[in-house]
């Protein structure tokens, strides 16, 4: 039996509807851009695996460093302990950052990385003794599929569903708009959440430099904390 039916035995895929969708494809092997099908295709993977494959398939350096890795400590847990990769990764993110943004957290992918942030900008509020519990997000924002990260993202037919099991998020598509609504909720807002550069799964809107650079100054002007979701950017 083929790859393909046997997926369809035992599997269900995301963002699929399991009943209309087509058969998925059995891919063997990937080499740079292009991956192979079981039966012996070849496809261009021109989506480069939903955007995180950015340098191809079975890089050759980064499979050199995998196994390097794997053979040195394949894991070790982070509560209480620290290893080399860890510290030099965050050493070097630190080094290209605004001077102002000293440590890293490590999340394990993008919706996590958003709960993660909007969870610190909660307790930064909370460790000060204020409850800000109201998040900013933009008009066709998209920052993931667990419950937070849905929140912050714009209604779709994904998020629908559960509407009434998140968190309010005010929802703005300019500055006049945030300003407008940090002026009326001064105090209570923990954070804005915004892709920067582009919205990647909102339609590949490229922000203008003024946008950000201005939503960055309202951010200081009204105390509010500034969450840049650079998970599309490779950030
Ligand atoms: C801007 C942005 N944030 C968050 C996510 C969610 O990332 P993940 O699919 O790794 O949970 C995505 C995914 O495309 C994204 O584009």
């Amino acid at each position: 039996m083929n790859l393909t039916r046997r997926d369809r035995q035992v599997l269900w895929h995301p963002y699929t509807q399991e009943k209309i969708a087509p058969p998925p494809i059995g891919i063997v092997r990937g080499r740079g851009v292009w991956l192979e099908t079981e039966d012996g295709r070849k496809i261009l993977d021109a989506i480069s695996s939903w955007w995180v494959n950015i340098h191809g398939h079975a890089h050759p350096f980064l499979n050199e460093a995998l196994a390097r890795q794997a053979n040195e400590i394949e894991h070790a847990m982070f509560a209480g302990f620290t290893h080399r990769p860890a510290v030099e990764l965050a050493e070097r993110l630190v080094a290209v950052l605004p001077r102002n943004l000293t440590r890293v957290f490590y999340s394990d992918n993008g919706s996590t990385a958003v709960e993660v942030a909007l969870k610190m900008a909660f307790q930064f509020w909370r460790n000060r003794g204020e409850e800000r519990k109201t998040f900013v997000a933009l008009t066709g924002a998209y920052h993931g599929d667990t419950f937070g990260a849905m929140a912050a993202s714009d209604d779709s037919a994904f998020t629908a569903p559960f509407k009434s099991l998140l968190f309010k998020v005010l929802r703005a598509g300019d500055l006049e708009s945030i300003e407008q609504i940090f002026r009326e909720n001064e105090g209570e807002i923990a954070a804005v959440i915004i892709e920067p550069m582009l919205q990647g799964a909102g339609g590949m809107i490229i922000w203008k430099r003024e946008f950000v650079d201005g939503l960055r100054k309202l951010c200081d002007e009204y105390e509010v904390l500034l969450i840049a979701d650079e998970v599309l950017t490779g950030f």
